[in-house]
């Protein structure tokens, strides 16, 4: 029945040419396909096209593509006047206004002019496809094709099934997705779909660190970068360079889609930086300052240099102890009994615990306890959280005898689960959260993640990697302590840490 993509014969609409439209149009007459370009605004088109020219020119410059190759994709763009012309595409792709109202009009209007068999896709990214479609008279043959900016670099898209779409539909789509050169991964029609629901985590765990008071945003990113999870960028980062005005819309469209789930739960400063003006980059002024546009580093003191006498190692039941007493062996010394002697500093590697609750159920003074997260090792950045009455001499001592190697050491006040194990533990949660409600496959889940959000590694190899078990241990401890369900962990990822099975690992 359906037009074979293969064909030379089919053609690919894109209504809207802007940011988004472009791009699609772009990887597409480089994969091969007749594009026909429709945009209601007189002149984008023909900016659009010449930005594309550019681009595939610019490529044939520098030797990854051919002249004749670069000659031939620029033949392949056609602008059109009307949504008329758009009759003969087996696939028409809108990239225009994000609005429910505008895109069905679009969509009952193209109905009647595209063949039977012709899939109308949306590039909507916070919008759902079963709405979209259910302005329809087939809603079967519309689907969700949802790119991400910059469409040519980002070679991930989401393929969205809506609630009626038909399987073929979503086929032929991912099979135009590979001809273009990107990675196809399919996904419910949920809201935010799998990457943006995917990256909340980060995003919303980051916010709660500094709302709660437990450190500034520039140390939340220099954990997540250095500090052995390696992301390319922390949250406030990455809210400074989207734009506070864009990243806190769409926190706040997810929590409420969600029906208010707390996984999702902004914080209340986000309203009031976005009512200030403080949007990052674009205003010169967000969780950073900016001058022309750089970066300003904040200032971050010297590490002290005075060394304890002694520093006790309190075991915590899993092998932050010993990665602590290995990492300071030769440093400084260890007391590793049952109780600590008058002239030591006691340290303690919690897990999804604090400090202040860790040091009152080993018995030791609070006032001489700081705890050092070891989830992730201590060869990149360290961090060490005081407790609620930590002595500053204390504090400055273990600060030392951590940075004497010369390694960075950032210090927070106390958090379950520091900075990286809390921040990692509910990317892990949600992303199982995600394969539980079949949302998408565990493959689909990290290869959105890692191409479409740059992640070291996807949600669940993340989980993988540092244990099903540990991460289950980090959110079970956190919920215990705040009796917020925001930390509840997910069947899919209980299920599997009590199994000792990946959380790749889909139901039988
Ligand atoms: P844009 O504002 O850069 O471009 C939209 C284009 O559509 C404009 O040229 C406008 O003249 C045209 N247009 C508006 N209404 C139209 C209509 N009724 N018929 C024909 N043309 C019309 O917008 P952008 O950023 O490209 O976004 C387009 C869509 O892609 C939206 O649904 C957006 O949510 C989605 N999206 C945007 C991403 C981004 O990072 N900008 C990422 C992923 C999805």
């Amino acid at each position: 029945m359906a037009q074979d993509v293969n064909s030379s014969k089919f053609v690919i609409g894109v209504i809207g040419t802007g940011t988004m439209g472009r791009g699609i149009a772009q990887i597409a007459v480089i994969g091969g396909f007749t594009v026909k370009m429709f945009d209601a605004q007189d002149g984008a088109a023909d900016k659009a096209q010449e930005f594309i020219a550019r681009m595939i020119n610019r490529a044939a410059e520098k030797g990854q593509m051919s002249e004749d190759a670069a000659a031939i994709a620029n033949g392949r763009l056609e602008i059109v006047d009307s949504l008329a012309d758009l009759a003969d595409c087996g696939m028409v792709v809108e990239a225009i206004v994000e609005n429910l109202d505008v895109k069905r009009k679009v969509f009952s209007e193209l109905e009647g002019l595209v063949a039977e068999d012709a899939i109308l896709a949306s590039n909507t990214s916070s919008l759902s496809v079963t709405q979209i479609a259910a302005g329809c008279a087939k809603p079967e043959r519309v689907a969700g094709f949802h790119f991400f900016n910059p469409v040519p670099l980002l070679k991930v898209v989401e393929v969205v099934d809506g609630q009626l779409t038909a399987p073929w539909v979503a086929d032929k789509l991912d099979a135009i997705a590979r001809k273009c050169g990107h990675d196809p991964v399919r996904t419910q029609d949920t809201p935010g779909f799998l990457v943006n629901h995917a990256g909340r985590g980060l995003y919303t765990e980051g916010v709660r660190i500094l709302a709660e008071g437990i450190a500034e945003a520039h140390q939340v990113d220099d954990v997540l970068r250095e500090g052995g999870a390696a992301f390319r960028m922390g949250p406030f980062e990455l809210m400074d360079t989207t734009g506070l005005d864009v990243s806190g819309v769409v926190m706040e469209s997810i929590y409420e889609q969600f029906y208010q789930e707390q996984r999702f739960k902004p914080q209340a400063f986000i309203r009031n930086r976005m009512a200030a003006g403080l949007l990052g980059r674009k205003t010169g002024k967000g969780f950073y300052a900016y001058e022309d546009n750089k970066k300003i580093a904040p200032k971050v003191a010297a590490a002290p240099t005075d060394l304890p006498d002694a520093v006790w190692i309190g075991g915590q039941g899993h092998d932050g102890a010993t990665i602590l007493a290995e990492f300071l062996k030769g440093k400084v010394e260890i007391e590793t009994g049952d109780k600590p002697s008058a002239r030591a500093i006691c340290m303690v590697a919690p897990l999804g615990r604090d400090a202040t609750m860790t040091a009152i159920d080993l018995g030791i003074e609070a006032e001489r306890t700081i705890a050092v997260d070891t989830l992730f090792g201590l060869d990149g950045r360290r961090t060490l959280m005081t407790t609620s009455v930590t002595d500053t001499g204390v504090r400055d001592l273990a600060h030392a005898v951590l940075a004497a190697d010369g390694g960075a050491v950032t210090v927070i006040h106390d958090s379950p689960g520091f900075i990286a194990q809390r921040t990692i533990a509910t990317i892990v949660n949600i992303a199982s959260e995600i394969a539980q409600m079949r949302i998408a496959t565990p493959e689909d889940i990290n290869k959105a993640v890692r191409l479409g959000l740059a992640y070291p590694q996807g949600p669940l190899e993340f989980g993988d990697s540092v244990g099903a078990a540990k991460i289950h241990a980090i959110l079970t401890a956190m919920h215990a302590f705040y009796g917020d369900p925001r930390y509840r962990p997910s069947p899919w990822l209980t299920r599997r840490a009590r199994l000792g099975i990946s959380l790749m690992t889909p139901e039988a």
